[in-house]
């Protein structure tokens, strides 16, 4: 396998990987229909709001490749194309990236069929369609470069947070420092500094996107540029986003790490700080308000609180269509609630009596009391005040004095 891929596409297919076997089973599951890509989010086979957007978006792509519309007019098919989205769009609330590319979708299709408007109707029909397939295609596309450009841009501005150290004496320790010219200072002798680790919360990864990550992304690229030391990963109760899905990421990209409870981070950062270097927890995005609040996977808020208090850089990734200018804070961001049963069952592989682990035996089990009442929000909002740096595909964007973000530099065709 050349690399993770949460989503399979070739115009007419689309195949996502199914992240509940996530990381026993490897299974792609086929989705033809809107109905199929709408069930496929809502049950989370795929979830990470990049990936919410693009399934949705590749869905339609594929309906309309097969002629689902069956439309005989431009007016039908744009009727066609507007009600899919509009029902995709009930998929899932809190991630705006959704709702964004549902917009751009949206437009050109209606552009599409503003420029053919003196052909034949049956040639109308089909230039609208190509448009729209061109158009969910290039959102699987620009993806990828977005988060390239998330990685490189985020790894650098966490070593530009960095004085030099001195070489250590120790050989083994040798290999936790790297040496560089300081950060616009070409021509000047090079100097050494401390590899960093950082703690990334939920998943970010190629799972969540269309391959690399944002957050996860920028420890891939951290770890590929020779800056990172270690990784940490949290669990990410209550669906285990971290254990299930990012522990697995980052064994498979032979990235050192370690996974930990969401309730360690405090202990974390008092004991291991000083000597693992930890400098920053990087998150992602669902949905960042115009003031720079961000809703992220539930916990994100807490991490943030412990960062501040312990001096750690709190960062957010996330790609300008993450970024919600209409949403003044975060006070409006619709947060999604889930079932109850998220966190009074778990599901997972057999272990045999050796400890082995039987990936073709699945069960289900109650961890909690079934009559608890239970509040399961799967997202909390983190106040601008406690984020450093937001990372973008167009760079990164720091915290004003105010305490806000103001994202009219890198977005100001939206501003
Ligand atoms: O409920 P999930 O798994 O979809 O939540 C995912 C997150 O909160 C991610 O941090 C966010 O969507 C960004 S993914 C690049």
């Amino acid at each position: 396998m050349a690399g993770l891929e949460a989503i399979r596409y070739e115009r007419g297919k689309l195949e996502v990987l199914d992240q509940l076997r996530l990381p026993h089973e490897f299974v792609y599951d086929q989705v033809s229909t809107c109905e199929e890509a709408f069930d496929c989010i809502k049950s989370m086979r795929v979830r990470g709001a990049p990936a919410i957007a693009i399934v949705a978006a590749l869905a339609l792509a594929v309906e309309l490749f097969h002629r689902k519309d069956g439309a005989k007019t431009k007016d039908e098919t744009l009727k066609f194309i507007n009600a899919r989205l509009d029902y995709l769009k009930g998929s899932r609330p809190t991630a705006v990236d959704l709702s964004n590319a549902i917009k751009l979708l949206k437009t050109k299709s209606q552009d599409a069929a503003l420029a053919s408007s003196t052909a034949e109707q049956e040639t109308q029909c089909a230039n609208i369609r190509q448009a729209y397939i061109e158009a969910a295609e290039k959102i699987l596309e620009d993806d990828h470069t977005t988060n390239l450009a998330i990685g490189r841009y985020g790894a650098e501005y966490l070593r530009r947070q960095h004085e030099p150290a001195t070489t250590p004496t120790d050989e083994k320790e040798q290999s936790r420092f790297y040496t560089t010219s300081p950060p616009g200072t070409q021509g000047l002798p090079p100097r050494t500094y401390r590899k960093l680790s950082v703690l990334t919360h939920c998943n970010t990864g190629s799972l969540a996107t269309s391959g690399h990550g944002t957050a996860l992304g920028i420890i891939r690229s951290l770890h590929k540029m020779n800056y990172l030391d270690h990784a940490y990963c949290t669990e990410t109760r209550p669906y285990n986003q971290g254990s299930r899905l990012t522990a697995f990421e980052l064994v498979y990209e032979k990235i050192p790490a370690t996974l930990i409870t969401d309730s360690m981070v405090g202990a974390l950062f008092a004991r291991k700080k000083e000597e693992m270097n930890i400098s920053a927890v990087v998150v992602g995005a669902d949905r960042v308000a115009r003031n720079g609040d961000t809703a992220n996977k539930i916990g994100t808020y807490s991490l943030a609180v412990l960062a501040k208090a312990h001096g750690i850089k709190f960062v957010v990734a996330a790609p300008t269509t993450s970024i919600d200018l209409e949403t003044p804070s975060g006070a409006s961001i619709k947060i999604e609630d889930r079932a109850k049963t998220e966190l009074t069952q778990i599901s997972g592989a057999v272990v045999d009596a050796n400890g082995q682990v039987d990936v073709t035996k699945t069960a289900r089990v109650a961890i909690a009391d079934q009559r608890i009442d239970v509040w399961n929000p799967s997202f909390d909002v983190t106040p601008a005040e406690y984020i450093d740096a937001i990372i973008t595909e167009r760079g990164e964007v720091v915290r004003s004095a105010k305490g806000t973000f103001d994202f009219k530099t890198i977005m100001p065709e939206r501003w």
